[in-house]
């Protein structure tokens, strides 16, 4: 089987600077560790309301970036714009309204569909891979096959936020919209909410491609680097009263 990637999500790494308008925690060490320990690559969630990602950071990721970048964007002019300027080498498109916790939900593929295909066509042309952020189901693969972007991310958080037979069932569902699509020769990405007590089903779906993880990680981080911190504060206080 072809090995798995994974695209670290910093979003919420930002969203820590973002807190305080900080300098720090800087996002080039961040991609450096990440793309050291495992990423294939980083992708960061440009939104409309700027609550983390900021447009100096999409073109920081691009410069050190040494695997690939992955923009998620709503399909909106503006995002299009910068896109087209940073030049990532993807572009996962995602529905987003400003009131929401975190993207939930597939797109409206049906509703949108003239808005994709335009958008789809612009970021091609300039030399990006477009994919559709999507719920696992076969009728919403079939319409995008005819939009023109190679690749789906299908949408992992309903069986993230299930349990037992009902996760289980959702879990098939991504299995065969994860056959279907591959069958119809589209690219496959998943991802949201995974974390390593549930990424292993997901991960063993043998179309998926790569696996999108953002919150999880950043989430084990606080508490994996939480020792070190203290630690070097402690010294930085003890310091000057050593002498
Ligand atoms: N894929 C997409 C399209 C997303 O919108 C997100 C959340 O930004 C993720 C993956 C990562 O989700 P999580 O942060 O829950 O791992």
């Amino acid at each position: 089987m072809q090995a798995l990637r994974l695209g670290v999500n910093l979003d919420h790494f930002i969203a820590v600077r973002e807190a305080r308008h900080t300098p720090y925690p800087d996002l080039a060490e961040a991609i450096r560790v990440s793309e050291r320990c495992g990423a294939d690559g980083i992708t960061l969630h440009l939104r409309e309301d700027r609550r983390h990602v900021q447009p100096r950071d999409m073109y920081l990721a691009r410069r050190v970036t040494g695997g690939s970048l992955n923009m998620e964007m709503a399909p909106a002019q503006e995002m299009v714009a910068t896109a087209l300027d940073v030049g990532p080498d993807f572009c996962c498109l995602v529905p987003e309204r400003r009131e929401e916790l975190t993207t939930e939900g597939g797109l409206d593929i049906v509703a949108h569909r003239e808005r994709l295909r335009e958008v789809i066509q612009h970021l091609t042309d300039a030399g990006i891979q477009v994919s559709l952020f999507i719920e696992p189901d076969r009728k919403v693969i079939d319409v995008v096959r005819g939009l023109g972007a190679p690749l789906i991310e299908l949408h992992t958080g309903r069986y993230c936020n299930l349990e037992g037979t009902q996760a289980d069932i959702e879990l098939e569902r991504l299995r065969t919209a994860a056959r279907h699509a591959a069958d119809i020769g589209l690219g496959v990405n998943a991802g949201h909410g995974l974390h390593t007590g549930n990424v292993g089903p997901v991960a063993a779906i043998p179309e998926i491609a790569e696996l999108n993880i953002g919150h999880a990680i950043i989430a084990r981080s606080l508490i994996a680097g939480l020792c070190q911190a203290v630690g070097e504060m402690r010294a930085a206080m003890d310091a000057p009263r050593q002498s």
